[in-house]
């Protein structure tokens, strides 16, 4: 099941926009992180919900997609996603080990996948004009934001060769290609 779960939890980056991905369902993701671990228990993470065309609108344009497809420069308008979650930090409370956000960022996608929803992590974003867009406080720092919809394109994992090339694809029928490394070229012999 987890196994499962996790092969279908990709990156996607085109969404069926018109798909309303309600407030309260951001809320049970959001509970998901919550739930989840948190360097030395301080739990500093804060999140911003979005599911507002007018609120979308102004996180989108302050995202990058997909450095390796140079030649796309993110969904177009009908295929955006639905709805947003950014992931800020409150400063006052933070501790210095910062992975707090990858767990919660899993967390949420994880639970959006078994919604039959999809998203992908963004870490390319304009982060002073996202302050600005959104009248974040200094005092919260933004890491992440995640984009979430229900996915309206096709996933796949690739094998990837000792020394093959990691920047994923996107083939003429529109498939999105990862590759990924083999299990015994990850797992450290000593
Ligand atoms: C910390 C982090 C930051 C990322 N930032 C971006 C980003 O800015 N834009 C984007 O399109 N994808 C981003 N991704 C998604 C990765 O490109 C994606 O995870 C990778 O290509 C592997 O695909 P998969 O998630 O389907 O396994 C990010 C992923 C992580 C974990």
């Amino acid at each position: 099941m987890i196994r499962d779960l996790i092969a279908k939890n990709r990156s996607y980056r085109r969404f069926h926009e018109e798909f309303v991905l309600k407030h309260d369902t951001l809320r049970e993701l959001v509970d998901l992180a919550r739930l989840s671990a948190s360097a030395a228990n301080m739990q500093p993470l804060r999140y911003i919900l979005s599911c507002e065309a007018e609120r979308n609108a102004l996180i989108f344009a302050n995202i990058a997609w997909a450095m390796y497809l140079k030649d796309w420069h993110g969904p177009r308008e009908g295929e955006r996603p639905s709805a947003y979650i950014v992931i800020l930090e409150d400063t006052q409370i933070a501790h210095p080990l910062r992975c707090d956000h990858g767990i919660a960022s899993q967390s949420i996608l994880l639970g959006a996948t078994e919604k039959g929803l999809g998203g992908c992590i963004i870490g390319s974003i304009n982060k002073p004009k996202l302050r600005e867009a959104l009248k974040i406080p200094e005092r919260y720092e933004i890491l992440l934001v995640l984009a979430l919809g229900k996915p309206k394109e096709k996933v796949v994992i690739e094998p990837l060769q000792p020394h093959g090339d990691i920047k994923y694809w996107r083939d003429s029928g529109g498939t999105h290609h990862v590759p990924k490394r083999a299990l015994d070229d990850i797992i450290f012999q000593v």
